[in-house]
């Protein structure tokens, strides 16, 4: 049973997704005729920090993009998000951007940060916990791609209730799966619930393509991060330096694509199962779906939020939407 104290730290609720599930996707990716991973499983502990560097790097835009709205705007979504909150934060990470929200909120009443990456997820509920006393906070280890229960909050009330999406993270689902996950937060966050997502803007493909294939070689190293995983937890023997960060732009599905390229032609066992791979065959690890902004206003319409308010940078490279549920 997890334990809420009114204020401060409360205990983690652990639902971190087993090794066994890792093992049943990694197979079940690998098996298939196009070979996938998913990509949730990109952020173990050493991909979680890899990502950190990520967002700092100069051809990554969206995180501090993300950031100069959220620092900008943080009053107006103060008072659309309302007095004594109870803020869901979906892959909170380090935890850095929900400051800007919790120092403009009028009285915060708690914080439930969610994330697939324990050590993570605990290191930076720690640091906030010093940061903001008064706050209830409570951690949850999942899966969020699946359905989970948020922990009860013995002691602490509330007046309003919000979800924060920060990082175009929606954009890693396809537009189906991003329909599905806002209608189950719909369900999970409850009637009157605000949610506030940020969302990458459609834009030069050159800039696009540079920011998933940076010029110090980090994102490569992130995404070969997965096959190390692999090798570690599940006894894989891929060889990194057969493989190829590779960043696609999909026109047609207005997405990036990051896909692991075989260099050459090989055989991969992980576990007990054989893997053939030919030249140039790729490991599709991950997507991340650009939108318009009437675009996303309508996706989230048809998972039965209701747009309100949408907040941009002055060249527009991101956006950052209110909605509620209708
Ligand atoms: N949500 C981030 C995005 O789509 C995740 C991300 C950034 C990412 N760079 C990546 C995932 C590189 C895999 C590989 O922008």
């Amino acid at each position: 049973m997890s334990k809420s104290t009114e204020t401060g730290l409360a205990e983690l609720q652990d639902l971190e997704p087993s090794l066994e599930e890792f093992r049943a996707s990694v197979v079940e990716g690998l098996s298939g005729p196009e070979k996938t991973l998913p990509c949730k499983f990109l952020y173990d502990r050493h991909g979680s920090r890899l990502f950190d560097d990520i967002c700092n790097l100069p051809e990554y835009y969206p995180t501090r993009t993300e950031r100069q709205i959220l620092e900008r705007y943080a009053h107006d979504i103060a008072d659309i998000v309302g007095s004594k909150a109870r803020l869901v934060e979906f892959g909170s990470g380090a935890g850095i951007k929900i400051r800007l929200l919790l120092k403009a909120l009028d009285r915060p009443a708690a914080y439930l940060p969610v994330d697939i990456s324990r050590e993570h997820l605990v290191a930076a509920s720690a640091d906030l916990a010093k940061m903001f006393s008064d706050l209830c906070i409570a951690p949850v280890c999942a899966d969020y791609t699946a359905p989970f229960a948020l922990p009860e909050l013995s002691g602490v009330t509330w007046d309003a209730t919000a979800g924060f999406f920060p990082g175009s993270t929606i954009g890693n689902f396809t537009r189906a799966e991003a329909v599905g996950f806002l209608t189950g937060t719909r369900a999970l966050l409850g009637s009157g619930a605000v949610m506030i997502v940020g969302v990458d803007l459609v834009k030069d493909v050159d800039v696009l393509r540079a920011a998933y294939d940076d010029g110090a070689g980090v994102t490569a190293n992130f995404n070969l991060n997965l096959l190390r995983r692999i090798n570690r937890e599940l006894g894989g023997t891929f060889e990194l330096g057969r493989f190829h960060h590779e960043a696609r732009w999909n026109a047609k599905l207005e997405r990036i694509e990051m896909h692991l390229v075989s260099l050459c032609e090989q055989e991969v066992i992980v576990g007990t199962k054989r893997f053939g791979f030919s030249e140039g065959e790729a490991i599709h690890t991950e997507n991340s779906h650009k939108y318009s902004v009437e675009g996303f206003r309508a996706l989230a319409r048809d998972a039965g939020w209701e747009p309100l308010e949408v907040w941009m940078d002055e060249r527009k490279l991101f956006s950052v939407h209110a909605l509620r549920t209708s």
